[in-house]
Parts: structure tokens; C-alpha cells; sequence
């Protein structure tokens, strides 16, 4: 495919693969909307360029899971009624999956009491860790209770 090399990685998705799960808020870094893991870390797509990352691995929500087969996490945002409108959420879920990552890593957060040790992911982490990720519904706490309920199976599943 050949783009512009001026076209964000947000319009190269969007408009030239049409990967349109992946959505369009601000388009200014400020909402999250956009966000898509890059190389397993989450980035905001629109804030790149599409030919910056020519080789790297790119997942959307797409390449997460689909209606037929939902990925645990979806599942659970489903189960905890986790949205309104559902703009945000493809974001939001790329996010959470990019931030527990960050958490497997031991990277603490500015909530984080103690830093030389591995982060707790209560409430506050959570809220603190997906604040770039913003939900014009306000469905935050119903966020983060599906991404609380994720992240706890995770944690009975790796014991
Ligand atoms: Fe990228 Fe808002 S559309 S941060
Ligand atoms: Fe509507 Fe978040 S569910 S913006």
C-alpha cells in the first residue's frame, strides 16, 4: 500500500485499510480514542505517522477479538455494561490491555506508593493508569469494575 507520508497512522487505519473500530475523537492526543497497540505498548494513532511504522506490529480492536469471539476483557466490559455510546471503548480496551502490560512490567504509576515494588492494581491505579483515555458517557467506574474483573481472572488463571 502507498501512502501519503504525511498520513497518520489513525488516517492509514481508518480511511486506507478501513479499520474503523479503531476511532477518530480529538484528533490532538488529548482523548484516547485512537489508541491502538504498537509492538504490544499503547500509543495514540493519532499522534504518529503510518510510515514511522512500517515494520512494527500494529493490533486493533479488530485483531482482538470479534462478536463471534470476544476477547476475555470485551467480555467483561459487556458483563459490567462498561459503556454507553461505545466510541470510546475500542480505545479503552486497547488501553487497558497496553496499561496491564505496563503492570506485568513492575512500571509504577504517579499513584504508586511504593515504587521499588510491584504495582497493586486497585481502583485508584487503574483510574491514575486510564486517565489518557477519555469516556464523554462517563461510564468510568463501570470501566474500571470490567477491567478490575479482567485483570483479577488473569491473576487466578497465572496462579
Ligand atoms: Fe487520538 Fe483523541 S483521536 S487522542
Ligand atoms: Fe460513550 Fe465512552 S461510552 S464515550
Amino acid at each position: 500500500m502507498k501512502i501519503d507520508a504525511r498520513v497518520t497512522l489513525l488516517d492509514a487505519l481508518r480511511e486506507h485499510l478501513q479499520l474503523t473500530g479503531t476511532k477518530k475523537g480529538c484528533d490532538h492526543g488529548q482523548c484516547g480514542a485512537c489508541t491502538v497497540l504498537v509492538d504490544g505498548r499503547r500509543i495514540n494513532s493519532c499522534l504518529t505517522l503510518a510510515m514511522m511504522h512500517r515494520d512494527d506490529a500494529i493490533v486493533t480492536i479488530e485483531g482482538i477479538g470479534a462478536p463471534e469471539h470476544l476477547h476475555p476483557l470485551q467480555a467483561a466490559f459487556i458483563e459490567a455494561d462498561g459503556f454507553q455510546c461505545g466510541y470510546c471503548t475500542p480505545g479503552q480496551i486497547c488501553s487497558a490491555l497496553g496499561m496491564l502490560g505496563e503492570v506485568d512490567a513492575g512500571w509504577p504509576s504517579h499513584v504508586s506508593g511504593e515504587v521499588a515494588e510491584p504495582p497493586i492494581l486497585d481502583a485508584g491505579e487503574i483510574r491514575e493508569r486510564m486517565s489518557g483515555n477519555i469516556c464523554r458517557c462517563a461510564a468510568y467506574p463501570r470501566i474500571v469494575q470490567a477491567i478490575t474483573t479482567y485483570a483479577d481472572a488473569r491473576e487466578g488463571e497465572a496462579a
